[in-house]
């Protein structure tokens, strides 16, 4: 059926069959639905009636290996394929989000115009770019989440310790993150933040907030991209333990046993105002942190799965639309435009100088959490993530011992060349 929609010249196919003749050739056919089996069922339905050179571009939140499948499928029929992360939310979809494409790049160039005109724009430069090859776009955006995870969970964390450490309600809340957004920490996540202490529930009166169940549910981008590092042997604390925190706060049941089983003897400590300035330094190094073990993954995925990405395009096309923009991107960008293979931000002079500046509040900050036995495992990992990566001495030889101990699994030596074995056991009792 072709069918006019209003008075614009859009015109609405309702079967397949309908909407492919509606597209001028070669075509372009863009698919929004949600990730897994319904963007299979959709291809599926929509090949059958493509020719060669006609493309498909999938903007869901794909898994790459997801992507990579359905891109080598779609080469073996001289199809065209881009996976195409979009993100910005509801916000984003009417006024601008940034785009994340990768895939064949003749493929990216024919819908250039369209999508530029689509994305957000920071300083007259469009928040989408060409990525790299295969499952690029999906990678870089499944990052993104992760990064997003990891930052949601450190605010999540300065929340906690301002209400239970200081006693704040809703509208000095609504304030502080107001402050905090106007200055470096300028951010989405951190205005909504403060936006979001200012809504009332229509029914109660009572801060909406407060009325939430404390249960965090995902749809697992995050998990992805935890699981990712781990395959590639990228630290990446922070992610995982925001990960790790929505599990945690959904075992509900078991908390509130737990909570009443053991006693919380500092309950009573109340912190003075001058911590909220030690909550903004340590929210603002956590930041990089999040930012500097996202930025590492993909800084090895680009050398692992050949996607030659620039980090200073993928910090450029982050700086508006998307979910974790915020005012830092332009300082991280900067810094892969002098260095484009800084294998971790916190090498760069400038931004490492600002984390160093920072530290003491974060360390404060983590030790005065503790004290009050107020949970903050990602303030906690963005800290020993630091310690350990600028400590060039770790005890890993002592792991290398214990392993070579009970499985002879070898050592190397800081003295001489080649592998080592010690026979540790004097007797056979120890084994
Ligand atoms: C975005 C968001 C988007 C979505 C997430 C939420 O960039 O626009 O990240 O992709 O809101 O899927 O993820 P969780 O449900 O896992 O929190």
């Amino acid at each position: 059926m072709d069918q006019s929609v209003g008075d614009r010249d859009i015109r609405a196919g309702y079967k397949v069959t309908d909407f492919l003749a509606l597209l001028r050739r070669p075509r372009a056919v863009l698919i929004s639905v949600p990730a897994g089996d319904p963007v299979d069922q959709v291809i599926d339905e929509i090949v059958l009636g493509l020719e060669s050179g006609d493309l498909v571009v999938d903007t869901g939140n794909s898994h790459f290996s997801d992507t990579n499948r359905r891109a080598e499928a779609f080469a073996e029929k001289e199809l065209l394929y881009l996976g195409m992360g979009i993100s910005g939310g509801e916000y984003g979809a009417r006024h601008g989000p940034s785009i994340m494409p990768g895939g064949v790049q003749k493929g990216y160039d024919r819908i250039k115009p369209i999508v530029e005109a689509a994305a957000a724009h920071v300083d007259h430069t469009p928040c989408v770019a060409y990525l790299g090859p295969g499952s690029a776009g999906h990678y870089v955006k499944m990052v993104h989440n992760g990064i997003e995870y990891g930052i949601m969970q450190l605010i999540a964390e300065t929340y906690d310790l301002m209400q239970r450490g200081m006693g704040l309600n809703a509208e000095a809340l609504h304030r502080v993150y107001g402050e905090w957004a106007q200055g470096e920490l300028g951010s989405y996540l951190v205005e909504i933040t403060s936006d979001i202490f200012l809504r009332k529930d229509e029914k109660t009166g009572k801060p909406l907030v407060d009325l939430i169940l404390d249960q965090a549910k995902q749809k697992g981008t995050g998990k992805w991209t935890s699981i990712e590092a781990l395959e590639l042997q990228v630290p990446l604390s922070t992610i995982h333990t925001a990960v790790s925190a929505r599990d945690m706060s959904g075992y509900k049941e078991e908390r509130k046993r737990a909570s009443e089983a053991y006693q919380r003897p500092h309950e009573g400590e109340k912190l003075g105002s001058p911590f909220i300035q030690k909550l903004k330094d340590a929210l603002y190094a956590g930041m990089v942190g999040c930012f500097a073990q996202g930025m590492a993954l993909l800084h090895q995925a680009s050398r692992a799965y050949d996607y030659h990405l620039s980090l200073e395009t993928v910090a450029t096309i982050w700086r508006g639309g998307c979910i974790i923009r915020a005012g830092l991107l332009e300082n991280i960008r900067k810094a892969y435009a002098i260095r484009p293979d800084l294998p971790n931000l916190l090498l760069d002079p400038e931004l490492g100088q600002v984390v160093a500046a920072k530290e003491s509040s974060l360390r404060e900050v983590v030790s005065t959490a503790s004290r009050l036995r107020v949970p903050a495992p990602g303030l906690m990992t963005a800290l020993s993530y630091l310690d350990a990566y600028r400590s060039e001495r770790l005890p890993a030889n002592l792991i290398m011992a214990q392993r070579d101990y009970f499985g002879a699994h070898k050592y190397e030596r800081k003295d001489a060349q080649g592998t080592f074995h010690t026979q540790w056991m004097e007797s056979e009792e120890k084994t």
